[in-house]
């Protein structure tokens, strides 16, 4: 199993450029099940569970082909509209397929997605949600079986609560239903507009991606179409963090600052100077003390949770007490027992974490836990006295494409040990 190795304390100088959005990336893959005809996207980013995704699409029968950051899929027979074990269990969002595949071949077979280490995350509101467009869905033997044999109809989905690929997996299925659906409590996260803006190029009808109630009129059939993933805004403030710490004067390029405005304003309240000299771009310099701030996550447009640890890192470097409140997952707090490790003062009271700083933090051998909790590590070994090495980085490579190469490229001592 790899390890990463970091030395820290060199301030970050110098230019990132941020990929392709994988929480994009992975439903408009899904999308493509949703039409016989060649689907390319453009700016996927090589990471793992993109991997994972591709092997899915293949396993029902797809042919996928990737040349870089452009993949195509075409999606000509489905032969096996199911989602395996062995796939869902290494990457929960193979759900995704759900919607599509019971939408295109009316019937799906998806493997029920075990717990995980940030909380249980169930995908009850998904099933209940592909019921109301008239799917009969039964569980056995760990999988769901949807069956929709004269095909879904369009029908009124309320979500109990905002659930992201919830809302992409009713979408993708509404867009084949007979009629019209509307989705009240929608996710509005950029992924889910995104999606949206796919399967219109694809030839869907699609009203109102990007606030709380999208209205779909569903097509007999979508075509095909070329489309370009937006940039990863958890990339981009994973490493506006990094050069945060180090104190140093960090550029990220291909990122859309529009998408992260309420960590931006986080970032601005902790003391960083943030600046977007142009169009896509934004750069960090620290110019005095870090400040204390409280961070409540949120659903989009509010603090993402997958910045939350990476931000926590940070604040331990931050002069007075920071309280984090973790509102999304129920167990997203396994990093700060690790940052514990390295030195920080870190109190957890059920949802909150207290964080008292500024601490020193010394280098030690952490564990990864989950992407974004193995990302914040990262972070604070780069501001850490001494040698961190962090031990299960297979987390990390799920969601960051060669982020220790990225983070070399401005200067840090980081390197995998394989
Ligand atoms: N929930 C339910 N039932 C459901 C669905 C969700 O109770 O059927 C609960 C979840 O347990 C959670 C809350 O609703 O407490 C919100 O979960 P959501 O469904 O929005 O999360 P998700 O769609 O499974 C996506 C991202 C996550 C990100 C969350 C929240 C993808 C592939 N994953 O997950 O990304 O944290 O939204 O923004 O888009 C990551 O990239 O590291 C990651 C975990």
């Amino acid at each position: 199993m790899d390890k990463f190795s970091i030395h820290g304390g060199v301030p970050l100088q110098g230019e990132i450029t941020i990929g392709g959005a994988k929480n994009s990336a992975l439903p408009a893959l899904a999308a493509c099940l949703l039409t016989a005809e060649a689907v390319t996207l453009e700016r996927i980013p090589p990471v793992r569970d993109i991997a994972t995704m591709e092997r899915l699409l293949e396993h029902t029968g797809a042919r996928v082909t990737v040349e870089g950051e452009r993949v195509t899929v075409q999606a000509e027979t489905i032969e096996r509209p199911e989602a395996p074990y062995d796939l869902v269990k290494t990457m929960r969002a193979s759900s995704l397929v759900l919607g599509p595949l019971a939408a295109r071949c009316g019937r799906a077979r998806v493997s029920v997605p075990g717990g995980c280490a940030i909380g249980a995350r169930p995908i009850n509101l998904h099933i209940a949600a592909l019921e109301h467009l008239g799917a009969t869905i039964h569980q056995e033997h760990g999988y769901i079986e949807a069956q929709a044999p004269g095909g879904l109809k369009g029908g009124e989905v309320h979500f109990d609560r905002i659930t992201v690929t919830g809302t992409e997996d009713v979408l993708m299925a509404a867009v084949l239903a007979r009629g019209e659906t509307t989705i009240h409590n929608a996710a509005r996260e950029p992924e889910v507009v995104d999606l949206a803006e796919l399967l219109i190029k694809m030839g869907a009808r699609i009203e109102g991606a990007g606030t709380s109630v999208i209205r779909v009129t569903g097509v007999d059939r979508l075509h095909g179409a070329e489309h370009r993933i937006i940039g990863d805004r958890i990339e981009t403030g994973t490493f506006l963090a990094a050069g945060a710490i180090t104190r140093g004067d960090l550029t990220v390029k291909g990122c859309e600052p529009e998408h992260l405005r309420a960590f931006l304003a986080k970032l601005r309240e902790a003391g960083v100077e943030v600046t977007e000299p142009a169009p896509g771009v934004l750069r960090a310099r620290v110019p005095g003390k870090l400040r204390s701030c409280d961070v409540t996550t949120e659903e989009h447009p509010g603090f993402a949770t997958d910045l939350q640890a990476q931000f926590m890192a940070l604040m331990t470097q931050a002069e007075g007490i920071s309280i984090f409140t973790e509102t999304i997952f129920e167990n997203r707090f396994m990093h700060a027992l690790e940052l514990a490790r390295m030195g920080a003062n870190i109190r957890l009271e059920g949802r909150r974490a207290l964080v008292a700083g500024a601490t020193m933090l010394s280098g030690a051998e952490v564990i990864a836990s989950d992407l974004r909790a193995s990302a914040s590590l990262v972070i604070a070994g780069l501001a850490a006295q001494g040698e961190t090495i962090i031990d299960r980085v297979y987390h990390i490579d799920r969601g960051y494409e060669k982020i220790e190469a990225k983070l070399a490229g401005v200067g840090a001592r980081i390197r995998r040990i394989s």
